[in-house]
């Protein structure tokens, strides 16, 4: 066993867990935080993607050792006072959304993506969300979700939304 300290969604969270432990297994069983799923379990699909200091990782893949001291951000710490993300916003408006199954990875895949980079190119977004697999939609309409984001955020950081 191991005694973990890392934040999530701005909170500090203490723990003591197997040291083998998945992060995806601690962020769903120990925390509660059921938006971070699980597909294929080898790092492919991306419905467990959490952003890890800063940049988006797969879930499944990381052990509790490897989280000690992190800062994390599940799809739960995106909405403010109840407010959606933008990014949430956009995929329902543009019906970015079928089984949903994808849709929490994706959101905080783009989260991580215009953190990074608040005016990519459609390359840069089909880049930055390639390890995000959705068997529904073609990805035309997520691509679509982002750019609509893209273009809120610039409204309001222009102070007209
Ligand atoms: S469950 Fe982690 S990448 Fe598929
Ligand atoms: S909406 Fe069904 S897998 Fe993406």
């Amino acid at each position: 066993m191991i005694d973990l300290k890392f934040t999530v969604n701005g909170k500090k969270v203490q723990l003591r867990v197997p040291g083998a432990k998945r992060l995806l297994d601690i962020l769903r069983e120990d925390l509660g935080f059921l938006s971070v799923k699980e597909g294929c379990s080898k790092g492919e699909c991306g419905v467990c993607s959490v952003i890890f200091n800063g940049r988006v990782i797969n879930a499944c893949l990381m052990l509790a050792c490897q989280a000690d001291g992190s800062e994390i951000t599940t799809l739960e710490g995106l909405s403010k006072n109840g407010k959606m993300d933008l990014l949430q916003e956009a995929f329902v408006e543009t019906g970015a959304i079928q089984c949903g199954f994808c849709t929490p990875g994706l959101v905080v895949a783009s989260r991580a993506l215009l953190n990074k980079n608040p005016d990519p190119t459609e390359e840069d977004i089909r880049d930055g969300l390639s390890g995000n697999l959705c068997r529904c939609t073609g990805y035309t309409k997520i691509v679509a979700a982002v750019k609509a984001a893209i273009e809120k955020e610039s409204n309001t950081r222009r102070g007209d939304s």
